[in-house]
């Protein structure tokens, strides 16, 4: 159960579509309160401010904060503000989408992968590291990622971080037991996010996943499904969970090829 009124920390809100958003409205109509961060004031005017989706007294409404997890005094800054955090989402990635994504997979940009690894997989340590000790009673962090057990089109480094992040979460979750803090991930299918439309071609995944999902899945509507599974793992209901990747996928990830027409609705 999420806990009434305790604060959850969700890392990673650039507007209303992104997933840290649902995951906040989920948290909160389970009765917790939510505090947002996002990468720089700037991204917020440019992006969140602009979105027409929700209204400006909602917007008003939030406990937005500031933080680049590359950058270990701002994770230092945004933890010293809190002394009771029940759980925190880390919803964060990022890597240069000329270089690391798109139809070719080799790349000389050494430095760009470098980078993309550090906020993708490595800031989940960083988080860590500055969160526990900010929940004394134990909690959550859970962590997204994307199927990196098999090699999509297009996907390339990314899903090189995906699978650096899930071995993250497996050592957080060793580490933290002793803290009472479980550390998960949830591996979500593909959803229509400012994230994803940098990855040149988002259309082909959403298209894998009509051909292939066995539970029908729709890119732009089932966000929620996956922050309410995130909302599980990172509360008390899921006490003797730790280390997982939870796929929330339609299923996609336990088929060999794609649903024949008479496995199909
Ligand atoms: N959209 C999908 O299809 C999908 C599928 C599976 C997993 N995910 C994962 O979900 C998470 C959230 O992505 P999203 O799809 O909601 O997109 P999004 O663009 O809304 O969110 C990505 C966030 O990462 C933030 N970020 C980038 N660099 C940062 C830094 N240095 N410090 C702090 N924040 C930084 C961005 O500002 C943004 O808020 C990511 O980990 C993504 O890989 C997305």
């Amino acid at each position: 159960m999420i806990e009434k009124d305790r604060t959850y920390l969700i890392m990673g809100l650039l507007d209303p579509n992104s997933i840290a958003y649902a995951i906040g409205k989920s948290i909160e109509s389970a009765g917790g309160k939510v505090v947002y961060t996002m990468l720089s004031e700037r991204m917020k005017r440019i992006f969140f401010d602009r979105s027409k989706t929700i209204d400006k007294e909602e917007r008003d409404a939030l406990d937005i904060r500031f933080c680049d997890v590359t950058v270990e005094q701002e994770v230092v800054d945004l933890f010293d503000t809190f002394d009771d955090l029940a759980g925190v989402v880390h919803a964060i990635a990022y890597v240069n989408p000329k270089t690391g994504l798109g139809p070719e997979f080799h790349t000389e940009a050494a430095e760009d992968l470098t980078t993309g690894f550090h906020i993708s997989a490595v800031s989940l340590a960083t988080v860590a590291r500055h969160a526990v000790p900010k929940m004394p009673g134990g909690g959550g962090i859970v962590a997204l990622t994307f199927d990196s057990q098999r090699a999509f089109p297009s996907y390339n480094w990314m899903g090189v971080n995906k699978a650096a992040l899930e071995a993250v979460v497996r050592g957080l979750a060793r580490r933290h037991g002793k803290d009472n803090v479980r550390v998960n991930a949830v591996s979500a299918g593909p959803l229509m996010t400012k994230a994803a439309s940098k990855i040149p071609g988002f259309q082909d995944l959403g298209a894998l996943w009509a051909d292939a999902a066995p539970i029908h899945w729709d890119p732009e509507e089932d966000a929620a499904a996956v922050a309410d599974a995130v909302s599980f793992l990172i509360s008390g209901s899921a006490a003797k969970i730790t280390g997982q990747t939870l796929y929330v996928d339609g299923g996609m990830n336990i088929v060999g090829g794609n649903m024949l027409p008479h496995e199909r609705p």
